[in-house]
């Protein structure tokens, strides 16, 4: 997850196996099980020193493919990762399994251990949650009881603000800039001093957007001196633009801020509801005793063994950047407006309800996103594998009308 640079698989061999360099071009040419006669090595394990073997990926890649087809339609609607989770991790449960019926198994002070250090904090900077979603709840309870006010951006993702609405308090929602992302002039504009709480999502849902690393620093440091901010970065390990920082460094220098990241996302692990909430311990203690859930022996075995196991978080960010350049060319070719996504989602204007795109693309076999008013006719899709993008850009155009000028 942060150490990124590690990767037991040399980039070159998994770009030549993936097919994607062709005279070093970036083909679309991907793997689909046919191609793959000459990889398959019936004896190859799929996990080496806690690491997912290119063989394991592989071998996951058809199986996974085979399943979602034969379960469909195909689960492009919630921004979930098609592999699910890691070969390490299906290894982590089953040596463990006794643990399902015991209280206070090991499972989750353990994957505290392991994930303060991953992150370079102390223990006590840590939660572990039954997913980031429980993180934005906890923070709502602990922060945005009856009569406490929230700014956020908005659209966004709703779980924070849906949940403060639900207790009372006064949401102030500011609109997105003209590219679909963080109006930081405008949020700081209305960031009054009754505000309690500061909401951020970077990448934002739905749009996919990235706010710029320095700017989002400066505002949040700022506004952290009036209210708490919570940063959320669901997706941050989706993310390869080389100016991205996370805003964790705002948390180690001991300022108002939480960030919040997820297992559900790039460790496949959405089911299994595991999240953390990192900050600087007197807001952890703050939040514990808002915490309503208890995170699943298994979902913290199955995230400690995959937060280790790099290779698959490379090979599903690698296979993610993959899918999403085939869905990015196919709205280009409409002429279709689109965020510039750094997430395992893309975002577009179809020019039509995006609920009729819905019903269409279904018909086709695919579920996408819904409707993120005002922001009706764009449709929000989620990044399968390669090819099942493949066939969802080659269904587009009979659905999509290409844009005409000014669309
Ligand atoms: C931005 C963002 N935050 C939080 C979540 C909640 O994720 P989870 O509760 O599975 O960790 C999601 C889920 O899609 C999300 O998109």
């Amino acid at each position: 997850m942060t150490t990124r640079a590690f990767n037991p698989l040399s980039r070159r061999q998994w770009l030549k196996s993936s097919g994607l360099v062709a005279g070093g071009a970036i083909a679309t040419q991907s793997l689909s099980p046919a191609l793959l006669p000459a990889l398959e090595a019936p004896a190859a394990p799929a996990v080496v020193n806690g690491q997912t073997t290119l063989d394991g990926f592989l071998a996951l890649e058809r199986e996974i493919e085979a399943m979602r087809r034969a379960d469909g339609p195909i689960r492009l609607a919630s921004n979930e990762n098609p592999y699910g989770m890691a070969p390490s991790a299906k290894q982590a449960i089953n040596d463990m399994w006794k643990e399902h019926a015991w209280y206070g198994a090991a499972a989750v002070p353990e994957l505290r251990k392991i994930y303060a250090k991953q992150m370079g904090v102390p223990e006590d900077y840590v939660l572990v949650t039954a997913g980031s979603g429980d993180v934005l709840s906890i923070v709502a309870l602990a922060y945005a009881m009856q009569g406490g006010e929230v700014l956020t951006p908005w659209p966004t993702y709703e779980g924070l603000p849906r949940y403060a609405e639900a207790l009372g308090a006064r949401v102030h929602k500011v609109a997105l800039d003209g590219d679909l992302a963080h109006d930081l002039e405008a949020m700081e504009r209305r960031h009054v001093q009754s505000v309690d709480l500061v909401f951020v999502c970077n990448p934002n849902n739905p749009t996919g957007t990235l706010t710029d690393s320095a700017k989002l620093r400066a505002f949040v440091s700022n506004a952290s001196r009036k209210s708490v901010v919570l940063v959320d970065e669901a997706y941050h390990d989706f993310v390869i633009d080389p100016g991205y920082t996370s805003m964790i460094d705002l948390v180690k220098a001991g300022e108002n801020v939480i960030i919040s990241r997820t297992a559900s996302k790039i460790h496949g692990l959405a089911g299994l509801r595991t999240g953390f909430a990192i900050a600087r311990p007197d807001i952890i203690a703050r939040l514990q005793p808002c915490v309503t859930s208890f995170p699943g022996v298994f979902g913290a075995r199955a995230a400690a063994a995959s937060l280790q196991d790099t290779a698959y978080q490379n090979m599903c960010r690698d296979r993610n950047s993959e899918g999403r350049a085939i869905m990015q060319t196919a709205v280009k070719a409409l002429g279709r407006r689109m965020t510039s996504s750094h997430t395992n989602f893309v975002f577009f204007d179809t020019g039509m309800p995006v609920e009729k795109v819905q019903e269409a693309m279904l018909t086709k076999g695919f579920l996408i996103g819904r409707a993120f008013p005002p922001y009706t006719t764009w449709a929000r899709i989620s990044i399968g594998t390669p090819d099942e993008m493949k066939r969802v850009a080659a269904v587009l155009p009979e659905i999509v009308k290409p844009a005409t000028t000014g669309q």
